[in-house]
């Protein structure tokens, strides 16, 4: 029996997960049995014909139909469902691109001895071109980030994207019920409760703990850069995602001060965005660092102006004020090399400083985009853009 796209009355998660696996097992065993052009145009219109085919059936079946609170997560299935159509009849024109129709191949005598299988390849033809890759934006900016700390003498270090409350919080001054871990809508790892709260596993909120892991390994001095992914409980949208990419720092010697948290800082940010940017240190607050601040560099885009081009149009990234707010950094807190201290980190004979910046957003306001998500759907389309 051909597949024929059902009406849905329940719209339950379950029975989503059913609809969208009966259509795409539909879609496997139809593309399996695409034999030549006229098959798989036969397929492609099937299947995408703007006029009743499949994916404009669920389209109106599913997306139309379904009731007001079920429609994001609808939404979210027809799209992903169109994009897993699409992709696979691409792939079975590609497949019968290769494949020679028998009849028409110009067969040497002893072909069939070089070639035993009953599928001729054509060497006459074209190859298939294998598009050279691009780097993705947000690594693209992280690496060149990174590259500036290194280029100063900081070595990159990483750890693990599922921390324990220990390293993601305690170890950096969030004490156990303390509102300040409330910024940080923490994705947490379920059945976690028997163990002793400092065990309990979580996914990194921010790439901070690996200052922590990294002095219990490395005695003082150090200077490092940690680029990494981290995770928080927020819905996406165009400016948040529930997995986001951080670049961390952290530099401890003896009399480091907060002179040489703003130069370093402000020499960075003139080698990443250009020599004429600005720096600007805010108050601020976060439990590691003390005193704590937010760096905002003055706005590449309108020059810090607040509005550009020959109309005077508002600039939006800075929300006319001609700053945008890079990163958050603070001297270590002695609190935290309390947690280290046998190390060498010795509060009364060291100081140093931290910051910590989102690639992701970084990467948004340098190349001009304006959804993050973007970033992470996978599209070529998009990603071609960067190539
Ligand atoms: N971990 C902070 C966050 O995710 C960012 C941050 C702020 C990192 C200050 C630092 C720092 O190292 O010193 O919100």
């Amino acid at each position: 029996m051909a597949y024929t796209v059902p009406k849905l009355t329940n719209y339950s998660a379950a029975a989503l997960e059913r609809a969208a696996s009966e259509l795409l097992s539909a879609l496997g065993r139809e593309s399996a049995v695409v034999k030549n052009e006229a098959d798989w145009k036969i397929l492609r219109d099937r299947w995408m014909a703007r006029k009743n085919g499949i994916l404009t059936q669920i389209n109106d079946l599913w997306l139309k139909g379904a009731p007001k609170e079920a429609k994001r997560e609808v939404g979210q299935l027809v799209n992903s469902l169109k994009s897993q159509v699409e992709a696979k009849v691409a792939i079975s024109q590609l497949a019968i691109g290769v494949r020679f129709p028998k009849q028409s191949v110009p067969v040497p005598a002893d072909w069939g001895a070089v070639f035993p299988s009953s599928e001729k390849v054509d060497i006459t033809l074209p190859g298939i071109r294998r598009p050279i890759g691009a780097e993705h934006p947000v690594m693209r900016t992280s690496r060149e980030m990174v590259a500036v700390f290194q280029k100063l003498g900081y070595s990159v270090a990483d750890g693990p994207v599922i921390e324990t409350d220990y390293y993601n919080f305690e170890a950096l001054n969030f004490p156990p019920n303390h509102p300040a871990r409330d910024t940080q809508d923490t994705l947490f790892v379920a059945g976690q409760q028997t163990k002793p709260l400092r065990e309990r596993l979580l996914l990194r909120t921010h790439t901070s703990p690996v200052q922590i892991r990294t002095m219990e390994k490395m005695r003082p001095p150090i200077r490092i850069v940690i680029p990494g992914t981290v995770h928080r409980n927020d819905p996406p949208d165009a400016s948040h995602s529930p997995m986001f990419h951080q670049i961390e720092g952290l530099a401890v010697d003896t009399n480091i001060t907060f002179g040489d948290l703003k130069g370093t800082l402000d020499h960075a940010m003139k080698e990443f965005f250009g020599s004429s940017v600005k720096t600007s240190f805010r108050p601020s607050f976060f439990p590691f660092t003390e005193p704590s601040a937010e760096m905002f560099v003055s706005c590449f885009i309108c020059g810090g102006s607040g509005r550009r081009g020959s109309d005077n149009a508002p600039c939006r990234p800075c929300k006319q004020t001609g700053w945008i707010e890079i990163l958050g950094c603070g001297m270590v807190d002695p609190n935290v090399f309390e947690f280290v201290k046998d190390n060498g980190y010795d509060p009364k004979k060291v100081s140093g400083f931290a910051f910590g910046m989102g690639a992701d957003r970084i990467a948004l306001l340098k190349y001009g985009v304006d959804d993050l998500q973007a970033f992470f759907q996978g599209d070529v389309r998009f990603l071609q853009q960067f190539a």
